[in-house]
């Protein structure tokens, strides 16, 4: 298999967009990520682009023939591929392209992650997103998703005696990064206080535990570490792009606490990068829901199971921590559009280890990590990158 690298980032700014449209969106995100890597768009051979549900949140499928079109490349006649694993879907357009290049097939690919959620009602929405779950055993009962991460949090802190105090410091950690990130859908500090007495939506998670409802696109250039040198000093080796899949069902899981899939996907990460925990410098978590951020680090490996909390409190995850953790604000304040946040992720991964992450800047990185997640934890994807 060849080597692979990221040449180019491109984010639009998140939150509700109510003045591009869904096309264009991620045509913007492209077109800086094309601009990043100094490159024409005519040398781009293939593309993939991760989406949850354009059928719903705009009535558009054939997503992936849209982009190309709208993004000039389709007179090219280029491939260009959908790809969708709910929330993962843009960790997916990431793995494909990974694949693409490493197997010879192409040189340069791009991959891209576009959801508009903010053109339907907030009920329509919920409706949406409860199609990542399993629809005749969870959403026909009414579970929504913030119900279903609610279920993981009282399990939690019924086994590890996780305090409310801890869970919140997830969201007050994020929203200071988030604070620190120009596209960021909330820019703002909150305190543990603000958590507590924010709106009650799925006990015991409250408004400021849960992601937002967001508008966004991100894209990324890859291409083979030979190509890589013709655009960059400083191309991003991808040393592991690993994909994890478990039941769709949370009741059908050996322990809903516990994200098998991102076991999986981690274990898988470190032995094709030959790498161990210590190693990594920063990671980019799915923190849908702060409990899922607890989750992520801990079924990741990064420390023992039940411990997530404190190791949050004690600012371990904070930006001078031990282990720097969305440091983007994550999905909890920089926002989700569902199906751009896998490569949100990358962006924030690959400007950490570019040092060009500005005021959330983690001196020195050099080896960095993501985990994006679909429904519950039926999919799971994770990547790490290394400053070549
Ligand atoms: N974090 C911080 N602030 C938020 C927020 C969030 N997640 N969601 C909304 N807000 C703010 C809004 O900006 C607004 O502030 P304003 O009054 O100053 O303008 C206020 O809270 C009310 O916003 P509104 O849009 O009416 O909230 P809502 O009640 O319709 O939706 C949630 C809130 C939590 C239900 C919604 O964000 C949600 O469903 N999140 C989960 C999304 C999800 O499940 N994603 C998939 C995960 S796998």
């Amino acid at each position: 298999m060849r080597e692979v690298a990221v040449v180019g980032i491109g984010l639009t700014e998140f939150g509700e967009k109510w003045d591009s449209s869904f096309r264009e969106l991620c045509v913007e995100a492209g077109a800086k990520a094309i601009e990043d890597a100094g490159m024409d768009g005519d040398q781009i051979q293939e593309m993939f682009v991760g989406n949850m549900s354009g059928g719903r949140f705009v009535l558009q499928e054939h997503i992936g023939a849209l982009i190309a079109d709208y993004s000039g490349l389709a007179t090219n006649h280029i491939p260009s591929t959908r790809t969708e694993a709910a929330c993962a879907s843009g960790g997916l357009a990431f793995r494909q392209a990974v694949n693409t290049i490493a197997s010879g097939s192409q040189d340069i690919v791009i991959a891209a992650g576009v959801e508009k959620m903010t053109d339907v009602s907030g009920g329509e929405t919920t409706d949406a997103l409860a199609g990542a779950a399993d629809r005749e055993w969870e959403g026909m009962y009414g579970v929504t998703f913030p119900g279903l991460y609610a279920m993981i949090a009282v399990d939690y802190m019924h086994k590890y005696g996780l305090t409310r105090e801890q869970l919140a410091q997830v969201a007050v950690k994020n929203h200071y990064n988030g604070a620190r990130n120009p596209i960021a859908q909330y820019r703002k500090e909150i305190t543990v206080d603000a958590v507590m007495k924010s709106t009650l939506v799925a006990d015991p998670l409250r408004l400021l535990d849960c992601s937002p409802v967001t508008d966004g696109a991100a894209a990324v250039i890859l291409c083979s570490m030979e190509k890589a040198k013709e655009f960059t000093d400083c191309p991003i080796k991808v040393l592991a792009s690993t994909q994890a899949t478990d039941t769709i069902s949370l009741h059908d899981r050996r322990d809903i606490s516990t994200l098998d899939a991102t076991i999986a996907a981690a274990d898988r990460a470190f032995k094709m990068a030959k790498l161990e925990r210590e190693d990594i410098d920063l990671v980019e978590v799915h923190d849908c829901f702060t409990i899922a951020e607890l989750c992520a680090i801990e079924d990741m490996g990064f420390c023992k199971k039940g411990e997530a909390g404190k190791f949050t409190e004690e600012g371990e995850t904070a930006l001078g921590g031990k282990l720097p953790v969305n440091t983007s604000g994550g999905l909890k304040a920089c926002g989700h559009p569902v199906g751009a946040t896998g490569i949100k992720q990358v962006c924030e991964v690959v400007a950490q280890l570019r040092g060009e992450a500005g005021k959330r800047q983690i001196d020195g990185a050099e080896i960095g990590m993501t985990h994006n997640v679909g429904g519950t934890g039926a999919t799971v994807v994770t990547n790490i990158f290394r400053r070549a």
